[in-house]
């Protein structure tokens, strides 16, 4: 990692269902950060879903307010950035969440992701004709942004914690380098 890199954020990224929320909420704890999901913002400041901005807008305007968000956490200080698993398969966005965070990627593989959402409703995308080969196509072409990350942690075999321990451990290692 680049010696000049301003670490006073830390950002997570990944696949929908690799538990950013939960362990996002864990490592604020840890460290004492604030938390902040991006998702949630953009509910608050557009006031609808997630949901209903795909179905009436479509995905395009969703990434346009994705987007918009992005740039405005730019002056965020010990903040935990939990983010919608679409936000870094968009190069602007990763170059953005750099310049003020340690990126983390929290990886999983499809199977894993499949067990971990089939029981929830509440993401368009996956509410397709077939969503397991959806999220295997989405992974797909997200990978290559996912592993721009800083640090990647795979989740398949940790629980929530041990994952949320290993996220707030390579933050304070990366902070120590600086
Ligand atoms: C999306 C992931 C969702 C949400 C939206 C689109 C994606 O967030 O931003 O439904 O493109 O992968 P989570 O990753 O928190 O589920």
């Amino acid at each position: 990692m680049q010696n000049d890199r301003n670490l006073v954020n830390l950002a997570l990224i990944g696949f929908m269902g690799t538990g950013k929320t939960s362990v996002g909420h864990l490592v604020a704890e840890h460290l004492n950060f604030e938390f902040l999901d991006t998702d949630e913002l953009i509910q608050t400041a557009t006031g609808r879903t997630i949901a209903d901005i795909f179905a009436q807008d479509g995905e395009p305007a969703f990434r346009a307010l994705e987007h918009r968000v992005v740039q405005e956490l730019a002056g965020r200080r010990q903040t935990l950035i939990s983010t919608g698993g679409g936000l870094p398969a968009n190069q602007a966005n990763l170059a953005s969440l750099k310049n003020h965070s340690l990126v983390v990627c929290l990886w999983a593989s499809p199977e894993k992701i499949w067990e971990r959402v089939c029981h929830q409703t509440h993401r368009p995308l996956l509410h397709d004709p077939d969503p397991r080969a959806k999220i295997r196509e989405l992974l797909a072409v997200r990978e290559p942004y996912y592993k721009q990350a800083d640090v990647l942690v795979n989740t398949d075999l940790r629980t929530l914690r041990e994952v949320a321990h290993q996220v707030a451990h390579q933050y304070r290692l990366a902070r120590s380098d600086h």
